[in-house]
């Protein structure tokens, strides 16, 4: 026997020397919820281990992750008062737009990059303007270009829109240049998927939509080739940055879109993804860690440069060094 593929598994030295995929710090965005109205952080009941945080508890929240090599963050604001024009998403003092100044200015090396959407501040939950029982397109551009251009004006170093209204991309990027913002990239939501998995997530943000779904503008969970043009649109806009999610459940579709689409990659390892691995371990299925960097893994090994996911802190500690 000439070949015996078990001589790279006889140490773990030599299984580290020939591993073909590792994470790294620098591959992991960790996901913040900062919660206007709040005095203390609360834990979020549906995703054990996250938190809201009041504005001024966020510099605390971050300590750790920054001293062990966090490089980004993915912030979301959740504000206290919704209405039908989404008003708090783009207000000067709005809860986002606070605290990327609070953060910029504790850590002013931590790479900012917040959600651009509109269903956590619209009382009717969508991502977009409803007129009747559709949602209005071109209306909601109108309104992505005011939050990205609040949050630029911030000081946020990407915008990520993940609406998933069409042109987007493109309306963000000539609002944000016409404004004196060119080096304020775009990470956009480009393969984003109309999925069960974000249920643990819009409980965090109260962010359901009261009537009907998102199918109108998410994608169907049927589609891979569509990934392709979504993803090829967005760059075509000017996406710095392009992203598929969720990420376990299309390991596949973050495949097809690193083999065919020269930008970096994002995957986001969402809600229900994170709560059903956290169930498992607690139900003493297998053991929260090793499920947390096993799945990590695949989605690196898939070909996502880039992981947003709700175990950056918890993967920090693993991997620094
Ligand atoms: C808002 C938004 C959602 C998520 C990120 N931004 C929810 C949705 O589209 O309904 C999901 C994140 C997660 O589940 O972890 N557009
Ligand atoms: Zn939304």
């Amino acid at each position: 026997m000439k070949q015996r593929p078990r001589r790279l598994r006889r140490t773990e030295s030599i299984r580290s020397l020939v591993r073909e995929n590792n994470l790294n710090t620098s591959d992991l965005i960790r996901p913040v919820f900062a919660a206007a109205g709040k005095s203390q952080p609360e834990e979020i009941p549906s995703m054990a281990d996250c938190y809201h945080y009041p504005v001024e508890y966020l510099p605390g929240a971050l300590a750790e992750p920054v001293e062990l090599g966090l490089e980004a963050i993915l912030l979301f604001g959740v504000p206290e008062i919704r209405d039908s024009e989404a008003s708090r998403a783009y207000a000067t003092d709005g809860i986002t737009q606070r605290a990327v100044k609070k953060i910029k200015n504790t850590y002013p090396g931590l790479t900012v990059i917040t959600d651009v959407c509109l269903c956590a501040f619209m009382d009717h939950g969508h991502c977009g303007v409803v007129r009747g029982d559709r949602i209005d397109n071109d209306a909601s551009l109108k309104l992505l270009g005011r939050v990205a251009r609040s949050h630029a004006a911030a000081g946020a170093d990407f915008v990520a829109p993940s609406d998933m209204m069409d042109g987007r991309v493109n309306y963000i990027r000539s609002q944000l240049d016409e404004n004196g913002h060119t080096d304020t990239g775009i990470i956009s939501y480009s393969a984003k998927y109309a999925s069960s998995l974000y249920g643990p997530f819009r409980n965090a943000a109260d962010s359901a939509p009261e009537f009907g779904d998102r199918c109108s503008y998410q994608m169907d969970p049927g589609n891979a080739r569509e990934a392709l043009k979504e993803v090829r649109l967005d760059v075509k806009e000017g996406a710095d940055i392009v992203m598929v999610k969720p990420a376990l459940a299309y390991l596949d579709v973050i495949r097809r879109v690193k083999l065919e689409i020269d930008r970096p990659l994002a995957a986001y390892n969402v809600s229900g993804e994170y709560a059903m691995i956290k169930a498992a371990a607690n139900a003493g299925y297998a053991d929260e860690k090793e499920l947390m960097f096993e799945t990590t893994l695949s989605i690196k090994r898939a070909g996502a440069d880039l992981i947003i996911t709700y175990w950056a802190d918890e993967l920090l500690k693993l991997v620094a060094n």
